[in-house]
């Protein structure tokens, strides 16, 4: 699957993806600007936030109590189609697009 990363000036890099990795990781391996991932996907930091495109919400579960607690402590302000990226999980035949926000930590 591929993900498609919006940088916060409108650039737009896609990046080929595996199944089961999550789109933090992806960024990450991928040198991906604007996606830190401090914590290595544990939900203990908010610097792989992201905004995913609205009409991808459905493709995941709603946020989890611990990622939804994270969500609050985010550098840039939170919307509703936030998400951690690193709880987001690629899939067989699902492509993604995310925006990166200015400011992660
Ligand atoms: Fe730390 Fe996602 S990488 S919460």
């Amino acid at each position: 699957p591929k993900v498609f990363y919006t940088q916060p000036d409108g650039q737009v890099r896609v990046v080929d993806g595996a199944v089961g990795d999550s789109v933090m990781s992806t960024a990450v391996k991928n040198g991906v600007n604007g996606i830190v991932g401090q914590c290595g996907g544990t939900l203990s930091c908010a610097t792989c936030h992201v905004y995913l495109e609205p009409g991808e919400m459905e493709y995941f579960a709603d946020p989890s109590e611990d990622e939804d607690e994270m969500l609050d402590c985010t550098a840039s302000d939170r919307e509703d189609n936030s998400r951690l990226s690193c709880q987001l999980t690629l899939s067989d035949g699902v492509d993604l697009h995310v925006t990166i926000p200015d400011e992660q930590v």
